[in-house]
């Protein structure tokens, strides 16, 4: 099939068995440009290779039921799998199309807003200096906390809904508003119960050590997240017959500390559950090299890493999870330094950070635009790690973030016809369709 990349490793005959076309469910035709990111069974992509997405021209894709099982050409497939009985047949009409997108790194349960503080912002005050006059994390969580279960569950649905518009078929999301025992436990049952009401897979983390609640110690928060908070969640995930949630701490200035940190991992460790970590947002505290240590899943912000922690990261499985909406949206003049952990070998993926504060972004085709300007990635690296890097950060890399016989028929269409076209319309939401497990959730 006609592409850029890769011709030699997938020849010219479509993939995907035959024998199989009878139940093809699906299939996605006249693609003007099919990008697929490098395939890896076997952990993220990293550093350069990142930018080695395949660009198929006039190609289609063959579904069946939940699955991929073809990609080939539009005539090639159309001709193999388009006269199965009861077949849709979707015309992508010469426009992109991708890998359903994956965010990686979101708070999106949340009562309230912080729209004051981002005029706080406009006008000159810092994160830092917010949180310090009573905003910040501990603002969302009285409003989160004075929410009803039902309040919480349409907001949380209503974003989720916008998402999917705006091509998100994968996403995490945080505890953190809670900040004791029962809301932190409440919110991680909000996010099980958002599973069953729209067509968003979602990933939890549980993030009790988002912030110290007021008028508590921190040694004595972080021990019952340790004795008790972790243990709680994981039996609460077997209730909900869900995977354990990975376990994430924000490592910071003025809120958790490398040992706090250490602690909490050992802990979540102990109980299988994964980890990842808010590495180094406004200082360095040593949390990357913590997490290569322990295996995490990912390291996330990483303004502030170290040449050290990049060249640790660059040989471990730990993705590196860079948040550009977070660093616009705070005004910051610096960003972190994407650049020189692609050249030095890192994976790294991108997500929304979506949150109340520091980040009101959820549309990864806008971060895909950040990601370019800002951290200066290339658009095929930028898809790499909104898709097959993206899912490895939340342990998703085997089934979600790939276009290729056997993964999950996660899928989104543009109305562009180019991957440069999606950062250079910035702020314009260039997705029509978005398929989720084959079936179409959104379409305009
Ligand atoms: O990723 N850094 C910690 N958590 C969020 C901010 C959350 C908030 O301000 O409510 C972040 O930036
Ligand atoms: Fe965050």
């Amino acid at each position: 099939m006609p592409e850029n990349s890769r011709a030699s490793t997938q020849g010219r005959e479509h993939q995907g068995a035959s024998s199989e076309a009878s139940k093809t469910t699906m299939v996605i035709h006249s693609i003007g440009e099919l990008a697929i990111p490098p395939i890896s069974k076997d952990g993220a992509i990293h550093g350069k290779e990142m930018a080695n997405v395949a660009r198929h021209k006039n190609a289609a894709i063959a579904i069946a039921g939940e699955k991929i099982v073809g990609i080939g050409t539009s005539d090639d497939i159309l001709k193999e799998h388009g006269k199965a009985k009861d077949i849709q047949l979707v015309d992508a009409g010469g426009k992109l199309v991708t890998p359903g997108l994956v965010d990686p790194h979101t708070h999106l349960i949340f009562g309230g807003n912080r729209a004051s503080e981002f005029i706080m912002r406009c006008q000159g005050k810092t994160y830092a200096e917010i949180a310090e006059a009573g905003g910040g994390i501990v603002a969302s969580m009285r409003a989160t906390r004075s929410a009803t279960a039902d309040e919480l569950a349409k907001t949380g649905l209503f974003r989720l809904q916008r998402m999917l518009q705006a091509g998100t078929t994968t996403c995490e999301i945080k505890t953190g508003y809670g900040l004791d025992a029962q809301s932190e436990l409440a919110m991680l049952q909000a996010i099980y119960k958002l599973r069953g009401q729209q067509p968003v897979e979602l990933v939890a983390t549980f993030m009790p050590a988002h912030a110290v609640p007021p008028g508590e110690d921190r040694e004595s928060y972080v021990q019952e997240i340790v004795d008790d908070m972790l243990s709680r969640a994981s039996k609460l995930s077997k209730e909900h017959g869900a995977d354990a949630p990975i376990i994430d701490v924000f490592c910071d200035r003025g809120y958790f500390t490398l040992e706090d940190t250490r602690k909490i991992f050992v802990a979540a460790q102990a109980l299988g559950m994964p980890t990842k970590v808010h590495a180094d947002e406004f200082v360095n505290l040593g949390a990357t090299k913590l997490a290569v240590e322990h295996q995490s899943l990912s390291a996330d912000h990483l303004l502030n890493v170290s040449d050290e922690e990049i060249t640790k990261l660059a040989s471990s499985k730990t993705v590196a999870v860079l948040l550009p909406g977070t660093s616009f949206y705070l005004n910051l003049a610096e960003h972190a330094p994407a650049r020189k952990m692609i050249e030095s070998g890192v994976a790294v993926a991108l997500g929304s950070d979506f949150n109340p504060g520091s980040c009101h972004i959820f549309s990864l085709p806008l971060i895909w635009g950040l990601a370019c300007l800002h951290l200066r990635m290339t658009p095929e690296e930028a898809l790499t790690a909104l898709t097959v890097n993206s899912a490895y950060a939340i342990g998703a890399g085997d089934k979600v973030g790939q276009i290729a016989p056997g993964y999950q028929a996660d899928i989104t269409i543009y109305d562009v016809q180019t991957i440069e076209e999606v950062p250079y319309n910035l702020g314009w939401n260039p997705v029509n369709t978005t398929i989720k497990k084959g079936a179409i959730v959104h379409r305009i």
